[in-house]
């Protein structure tokens, strides 16, 4: 299953509008389902849980088919994602401090050999809330607070020295207070010139409810680091009516801000969505007004 997504003028050089965006989940969708997007990224094959489940034993193959129909396509891959808390290999947690970092390294340096053409790269994930089981053998909090996630972003600026590099978090476009300590560690990583991109995931649970108001004020704050802004997974849940007033009043909040380069939807299809309720396409094929209306408002 990939998620999926809809990229706004400025990202990678595509136009607004100038392609018709293709369906992302490539043979397994009749043609009926339209064609809605243009950037791919995958939303478990390219976990190191789903690659390496067992140690020294990489299997890319539903990776490759994620990557290999972005590339037919000629839309953007993003690598989703290196070094993150959960979906870590179960064998990784028992082993050494040494042989962990051994294996964090080989595993960022094996993804950068495997896809050199990755346009993006989410280097860390959920930094605030799931902290991996080697962070201290990657160098812990030490004297930045967050040494462990400034050794990741060079380890994947390494291995990936064509992509865009991305911080991935959740909870953040509905609390400014978590904001400001987000904006700690970009600015962290920009010091650096280790960063390129902040995700935001803007899940329903941080979405449905949110203010206008506090968007933009998190909004403001990210957009201070002088980065582009990505959200990354976005989903809200909602009966029908429910679903299209929140897409109505709160996508134009993250579209038209200058800031943000690009808005990728988490899961769309009824029954293979990550959460109930968040489907924009019915399993019968007929879209939600939701999706409707934000077809007609970003014109595809
Ligand atoms: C979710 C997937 O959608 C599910 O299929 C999987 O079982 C668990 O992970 N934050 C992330 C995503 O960065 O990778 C997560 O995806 C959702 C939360």
């Amino acid at each position: 299953l990939l998620s999926s997504v809809l990229v706004n003028q400025a990202d990678a050089g595509l136009a607004n509008g100038s392609k018709f965006l293709g369906n992302i989940i490539a043979g397994s969708v009749p043609p009926s389902y339209g064609t809605y997007w243009n950037q791919v990224t995958p939303e478990n094959s390219t976990k190191w849980e789903s690659v390496e489940g067992s140690r020294n034993n990489m299997n890319w193959s539903q990776a490759d088919t994620a990557y290999n129909y972005a590339r037919s396509n000629g839309f953007p891959f993003k690598f989703h994602t290196l070094v993150w808390g959960a979906q870590e290999p179960g064998w990784v947690k028992g082993l050494s401090a040494a042989d962990q970092k051994a294996e964090v390294t080989q595993w960022i340096k094996a993804a950068g050999q495997r896809y050199p053409n990755a346009a993006f790269v989410d280097v860390v994930n959920e930094p605030l809330h799931q902290k991996p089981s080697y962070r201290n053998a990657i160098g812990g909090d030490g004297s930045t607070g967050w040494d462990w996630v400034i050794w990741s972003f060079q380890q994947a600026r390494q291995a990936f020295p064509n992509a865009k590099l991305h911080i991935n978090d959740y909870g953040i476009i509905n609390d400014p207070s978590l904001a400001d300590q987000y904006v700690n560690i970009i600015n962290q990583l920009k010091s650096r010139g280790l960063i390129d991109g902040i995700g935001i995931q803007c899940h329903h649970f941080s979405m449905d409810n949110v203010s206008v108001n506090t968007m933009n004020t998190v909004l403001n704050k990210l957009s201070a680091t002088g980065l582009p802004i990505y959200v990354s997974e976005l989903d809200i849940t909602g009966d029908d009516n429910t679903q299209l007033a929140r897409y109505k009043e709160k996508f134009p909040v993250l579209w038209q801000n200058p800031s943000v380069k690009g808005v990728t939807l988490w899961g769309y299809i009824q029954g293979q969505t990550w959460k109930d309720g968040t489907h924009l396409l019915n399993s019968n094929g007929t879209e939600r007004p939701a999706l409707q209306w934000l077809r007609q408002y970003l014109k595809r």
